[in-house]
């Protein structure tokens, strides 16, 4: 069977990790890459020995290859999603699918019109961790999910902000919540596997007040249609970037993922599983991309339902958005 055609658009920190998945897939070939900087694309494109371009319509109109990677700033990825597919392409997508549920909602149905893949990039499902809980919430074997808790700290200083993107409410649509603490909002809709009925949040600034337009600080309350609670807490002003703090309360125990994840039961019997860190990724990232890419080739390859789909990977900008238009109004 012929090789999966791969291009990617944006070459900057998260593409790597992109790039090397594709490359070292022997189902596919790398055959584009795009980014409005010439040195970047350049450099992909050498490494790579693959045709570089600046212009993404450019791309889209000349290059022949069925599967575009979306590694840009959150404002391009509706736009850019939805002009690759209407050309038959299949998309993985970065985190978030887009900056508003709308959009997403409009990037889901022009998957479907067009009969080809969107993939949302949330690679931590496919972490060892994360489907031990998910095993757990199925088997039942601690009753049902009662509550969860979840936590992200991490840092971010004023270097961070200093490309034209970051920061910034146009391009980045939002802080911490829609950067950092998606992936977490994301494993516990997944985990709790209901419909979200209302989030109530708050956001605001503690370390870069009035010097950025995004909030580096948030809470919220997510209540899902199963009457499980979520409580979460996010920011960026710690000084080091934590493990993400995960509690998922059952009816007869609980499990918390912090570095390793313990599993409690009713009679106190206490279940050590020791989680794999990174040591070529940064670790808050997670480990995982090359495994969901992977996934994705094979899902389109053999015709089969791809795990983070688009409208599975919407949830999680639905509670963004919800989030945020909570804050706001107060
Ligand atoms: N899944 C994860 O864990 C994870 C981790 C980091 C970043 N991300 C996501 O990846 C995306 C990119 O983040 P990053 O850290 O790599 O940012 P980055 O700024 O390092 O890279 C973005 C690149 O896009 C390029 N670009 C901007 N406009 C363009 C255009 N019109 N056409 C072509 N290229 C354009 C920029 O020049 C830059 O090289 C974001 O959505 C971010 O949220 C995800």
């Amino acid at each position: 069977m012929n090789k999966l055609r791969i291009a990617i658009v944006g070459c900057g920190n998260v593409s790597k990790m992109h790039f090397e998945a594709a490359f070292e897939n022997d189902k596919c070939e790398l055959v584009a890459c795009c980014d409005i900087v010439p040195e970047k694309a350049e450099a992909m494109s050498q490494l790579y020995g693959i045709k570089s371009f600046t212009d993404f319509d450019k791309m889209l109109a000349e290059s022949d290859f069925d599967v575009l990677h979306i590694c840009t700033p959150h404002y391009l990825h509706a736009p850019m999603a939805i002009a690759a597919m209407n050309r038959g392409k299949h998309v993985f997508c970065e985190k978030p699918l887009a900056i508003h549920y709308e959009d997403a909602v409009r990037m889901c149905e022009c998957a479907e019109n067009n009969n080809v893949y969107l993939a949302a990039c949330f690679q931590n499902r496919y972490n060892l961790s994360s489907q031990y809980l998910r095993d757990l919430v199925k088997s039942e074997k601690l009753g049902k999910i009662v509550a969860v808790k979840g936590n992200v700290t991490w840092d971010r200083d004023e270097d961070y902000y200093s490309d034209d993107w970051h920061g910034t409410l146009e391009k980045e649509g939002g802080g911490v919540i829609i950067n950092q603490c998606i992936h977490t909002l994301d494993l516990i809709q997944w985990l709790v596997g209901s419909e979200v009925l209302s989030v109530d949040g708050s956001i605001s600034q503690k370390r870069l007040k009035g010097k950025v337009e995004t909030e580096d600080t948030a809470d919220a309350l997510i209540k899902f249609s199963n009457g499980v609670e979520a409580l979460f807490y996010g920011t960026l002003c710690y000084k080091s970037n934590s493990s993400v703090f995960l509690e998922i309360l059952f009816e007869n125990g609980k499990a918390v993922m912090y570095d390793d994840l313990v599993i409690t039961d009713e009679k106190g019997n206490r279940e050590v599983i020791a989680l794999k860190r990174s040591t070529d990724a940064k670790n808050y990232w997670g480990t995982s991309h090359k495994i969901i890419i992977d996934d994705f080739y094979d899902c389109i390859i053999n015709k089969k339902e791809f795990l983070v789909n688009g409208n599975s990977g919407s949830v999680a900008v639905r509670i963004v958005d919800g989030l945020y238009k909570s804050a706001r109004k107060k």
